[in-house]
């Protein structure tokens, strides 16, 4: 039987917006989004970590939801809203989150603090009342090494508190 070459990964051409602005670029399709912010926009804010969609560090918005952006491929957020870190930076919710962060001293290296933040914002939007048991279940999907994770749940509480 004759074998087939697999064919070679081709580009797409892909518009999406990015915090706000509209992207349209050729794509490799087996390109991750988080890899695409990083390389092609400069977007460095998300952090790729195992790549494995295990840690969370590379946590983004797309179209409202969060996803990890190591197992979303770029060309699959086409005409879908993707949010950074960078593009929540003036949001108010976020601003008290890093606040809080800093106050309660809830990162030491900060690797793991954008995809943090980024499931800290979607819970405290979408259940300010959250109980620290929710809190931590919310988290579960985001790793942090440094801090065991009580200033962390500290510092979202505190904003929760402030949002009632
Ligand atoms: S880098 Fe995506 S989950 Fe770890
Ligand atoms: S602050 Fe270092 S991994 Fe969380």
């Amino acid at each position: 039987m004759k074998t087939r070459t697999p064919p070679l990964a081709q580009s797409v051409e892909t518009t999406l917006i990015v915090n706000g602005t509209t992207v349209t670029r050729r794509i490799d399709a087996r390109q991750h989004l988080v890899d695409f912010l990083r390389e092609e926009l400069g977007l460095t804010g998300s952090h790729a970590g195992c790549e494995h969609g295990v840690c969370g560090a590379c946590t983004l918005r797309v179209d409202g939801r969060i996803v990890r952006g190591c197992l979303t491929l770029a060309v699959q957020a086409g005409g879908k809203r993707v949010d950074t870190i960078e593009g929540l930076s003036d949001d108010g919710t976020l601003a008290a989150l890093q606040e809080a962060f800093h106050r309660r001293n809830a990162l030491q290296c900060g690797f793991c603090t954008p995809g943090m933040l980024l499931a800290a914002h979607d819970l405290v939007e979408k259940n300010p009342h959250a109980t620290r048991e929710e809190i931590r279940e919310h988290l579960s999907g985001n790793y942090c090494r440094c801090t065991g994770y009580q200033a962390i749940v500290d510092a979202i509480e505190t904003v929760m508190k402030g949002k009632r």
